[in-house]
Parts: structure tokens; sequence; C-alpha cells
């Protein structure tokens, strides 16, 4: 069976709980615009286009349950996560349709839809830069569970795979949640796509030894000139990649392009709380006096991207505002 992180059950928003994987499939079904806020806080569903679809279907939710106003919704659901524009991008599609007098439902459904099939069509985009690849690197989870279906960077891992590819994929385990241990391995090893988990720490040693031969993550938010922010840590293994002459992608759907944004510069950085770093899995790491910083994501300049792979094909940084330009948003 394909995951997914997300469907709609008889009137409510099923989540698969990402907090409890890889230890305990939980779902968790939801009825209100409030629960589906307090989950993205929480993290229950997680990932751009994932939070973007949930976000849709919240706004459905409180079309029914309430606020019936979508300007109050909007606000619930749009102040959880700052980072990803995808969304914003969710919350909006639903809040139009409802403003146009459309069934709110069908709306979150057709956006749904909308980014399965461009996670879809990312895969096969994608699938070619990789054909040759033996080491494949990637960070945080961009894989069907942030996506609904499919993945960003995952999805032409999978086709690549499927196609023959004698690809190997070197998951940074991503401190401090550790999306890629629990949850991109989970997605491998679901499939029998080789890999192993690193530490954070050894990604650039194997880049620097030529393990690595590929670099593919995902974003949250690409800004018109291609700087783009991704989970902590993206930054460092882009200079890192650069300075080894190994490519490094981007692969997102057109609802990750922030085209109101020129540059990475505002692109507003999630901070989390500090005891997610002070601990690992409920247990107290440093000392009762220390307090911790965690921001939650980074921005990555556009001259370490090789390229974005879009449902539309592969693109450099510098074709990025043009194609923006020509293409009708979503
Ligand atoms: O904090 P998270 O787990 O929501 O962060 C997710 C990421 O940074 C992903 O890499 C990004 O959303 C791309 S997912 C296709």
């Amino acid at each position: 069976m394909p995951v997914r992180a997300l469907w709609w059950d008889r009137g409510a928003l099923a989540l698969l709980d990402q907090r409890e994987l890889p230890g305990r499939t939980v779902v968790r079904r939801l009825r209100s615009a409030a629960q589906v806020a307090d989950a993205i806080r929480r993290m229950v569903v997680r990932g751009a286009p994932a939070i973007g679809v949930a976000g849709a279907y919240g706004m459905a939710l409180a079309a029914r349950s309430g606020p019936k106003d979508p300007a109050r919704a909007a606000e619930l659901l749009g102040s959880t996560r700052p980072t990803a524009v995808d969304l914003f991008v969710g919350i909006d599609a639903v809040r139009s349709a409802w403003a146009a007098g459309e069934d709110p439902l069908e709306a979150a459904h057709r956006y749904r839809e909308r980014v399965v099939e461009q996670c879809h069509r990312i895969g096969t985009a994608g699938a070619p830069l990789l054909a040759r690849a033996h080491g494949v690197l990637t960070h945080c989870n961009a894989g069907a569970l942030a996506t609904v279906e499919w993945g960003t960077a995952l999805a032409p891992i999978r086709v690549a795979h499927d196609r023959g590819a004698e690809l190997f994929v070197f998951v940074d385990e991503t401190r401090p949640l550790l999306q890629g241990a629990r949850l991109t391995a989970w997605e491998l090893a679901r499939e029998r796509i080789p890999h192993a988990v690193i530490a954070d720490n050894a990604a650039g040693h194997y880049l620097r030894t030529g393990a690595v031969d590929a670099v593919i993550v995902g974003a949250d938010r690409i800004a018109r000139n291609g700087d783009f922010a991704n989970k902590i840590g993206t930054y460092e293994k882009a200079v890192v990649a650069h300075e080894n002459r190994v490519p490094f992608y981007v692969a997102a759907p057109w609802t990750t392009f922030d085209r109101q944004r020129s540059s990475g510069a505002t692109i507003p950085v999630e901070e989390r709380s500090g005891d997610e770093v002070l601990e690992l899995a409920g247990r107290r790491l440093a000392p009762p006096a220390s307090r911790a910083r965690n921001p939650a994501f980074d921005v990555t300049p556009a001259k370490y991207v090789t390229a974005f792979v879009t449902p539309d094909g592969v693109v450099r940084p510098r074709e990025l505002a043009t194609r923006l330009r020509r293409r009708t948003p979503g």
C-alpha cells in the first residue's frame, strides 16, 4: 500500500500521526478547524505540501462546524507555522472558493488532488537527474508523509529506483525531531530502497569522499530569485555540496514557490521550543540550567542550487523568475 499522510474520512480529516512513526501507526480523526490547527502546530502532520492540504481541509471543517467566518478560520489555521508558504496557499484556495459560494469541501478535495498530481509529475521530471547517481543524500523528510502522496525529493528517488537505477540513499537523521531517521527511513524501508541513516554531522564526510554524487531536498518556501527555506541544516549541506562540486537539487510543487517574495531575506523562520533540542524522546539531555535555540528552518541562497525539480521539468535558478511570470499561480 502506498503511504498517505492524510485523507478525508466520513466527515473528518484523518491524519497519520507522524510523531508516533515508525513505532506505531496511529490515525487521528479531526472534526474542527481548531483541532486541525493544533495538529499542525504539534506536527502530527508536517511537511510543507501536507500542511497546506491539512489547512485546506481545516477551512472546509470551519465551514461545517465553525468558526463559520472564512477570515477567522484562515487566521486560526495560518497562525500555526509561519515558514511553509503552502499552508497559506492551501488555506486561500478554500477561502476564495468559500467566498465565491462554492462548496469548501470540494475545494479542499481539488487542492489535495492538485498537490498529489504535481508531486507525481516531480517524480517523472526528476528521475533522469538521478539515473546515473550512486549515492544520493537527502535531508529531513520530503516524502509521501510530507506531501500526502509521492513526496517531492523522494518522488524522483522512487521513480529512478523503479526504473532500475542502483541508488543508495544517505538519510540525514535531521535533529532535533529526527524526520530523516524516523520518517524518510520508514518510507524507504517499506519500499526496499537501499539506504543508511547518518548523523547530520556525517554528511560533509560523505560529500567530500565521493560517496554522495547528488543531493536532493524539498523546500518550504522558494523566493523568486531561487533562495529557499527548508529544514534547519539544509544550508550547510548545500555549501558543502557546492565546495565538492556535487549537484544540489530542490524538488517542489508550484504551491511552494512564493512569487510575492523577491529573495530569501524576508522569509519568516519558525523558532520552536528549546525543549525539542534539550530533550530526546522525552528524556532531558542537557543540564537543567541550560537553554536552547531552535530555529526549525534555514534559508539557502540560490547560488548553491543546481536546479529546481518542478512538476513541469527542471528549472535553473537563473530561469526561475521568468518561469514564474509565465505560469499562472498554484
Ligand atoms: O518541520 P517540518 O518537518 O514540517 O519540515 C519539513 C521540511 O523541511 C521539508 O523538507 C519540506 O517541507 C519539504 S517537504 C516536501
